[in-house]
């Protein structure tokens, strides 16, 4: 079992989310306006903390989310997270979701770190297959799966809730044979 892992980019770099970045990530999760296409909007830091609290400590373990943030490497500042599903039923299979402080947007930021995400995922824990699922009309969404390698798979209409509307749900998958080399 990997307990602690780091992922590192040219200009950032991952590690697991802890109990002191609750105001970091409040910060940005609480952006109602930029994160309207998201199933999950904290309130208060009191929700930030209970989600840090219920994810997995450990990597690659069935039937969890595992959480990384994103930190910049000039301040050293968390920007964004990443999290990681990681399959009950199909141990070749990971789910992922990404978010980015909007003063961090624009600037190639969740690129450099999904792709490096991906590589990890591939060539580190193994994995064939990777999702993501996105409302479709999460445009900034759809532009980084595309630019990272994934493929449209499939539309649920109606199959996401999302401040208590059913909303459409494209899943986007990449297959290791399908991976984009991390210099592309
Ligand atoms: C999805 C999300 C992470 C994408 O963020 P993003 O900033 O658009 O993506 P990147 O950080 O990769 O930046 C790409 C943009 O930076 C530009 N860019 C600037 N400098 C760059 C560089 N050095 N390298 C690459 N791209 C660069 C690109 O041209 C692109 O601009 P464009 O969108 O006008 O085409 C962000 O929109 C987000 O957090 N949304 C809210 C949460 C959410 O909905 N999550 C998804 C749930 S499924």
């Amino acid at each position: 079992m990997i307990a602690y892992i780091e992922i590192k980019t040219n200009r950032l770099h991952l590690r697991p989310i802890g109990i002191d970045d609750i105001d970091a990530v409040f910060k940005y999760r609480s952006d109602s306006v930029t994160n309207k296409y998201q199933g999950w909007i904290p309130k208060t830091k009191a929700e930030v903390k209970e989600f840090i609290g219920k994810v997995s400590p450990a990597i690659n373990i069935p039937g969890t989310w595992f959480q990384f943030v994103i930190l910049h490497n000039e301040s050293n500042t968390v920007i964004g997270d990443i999290g990681i599903h990681f399959s009950d039923t199909d141990n070749n299979e990971a789910e992922i979701g990404f978010t980015l402080d909007k003063s961090f947007q624009g600037k190639g930021y969740a690129t450099e770190a999904l792709k490096q995400v991906i590589s990890f995922l591939f060539n580190d824990l193994n994995k064939d297959k990777i999702i993501a699922s996105i409302d479709p009309r999460n445009i900034k969404s759809i532009n980084l799966v595309e630019k990272t390698g994934f493929k449209k798979e499939a539309l649920f209409e109606k199959n996401l809730l999302i401040d208590g509307e059913l909303v459409d749900d494209l899943i986007y998958s990449i297959h290791r044979t399908n991976q984009i080399k991390s210099n592309e």
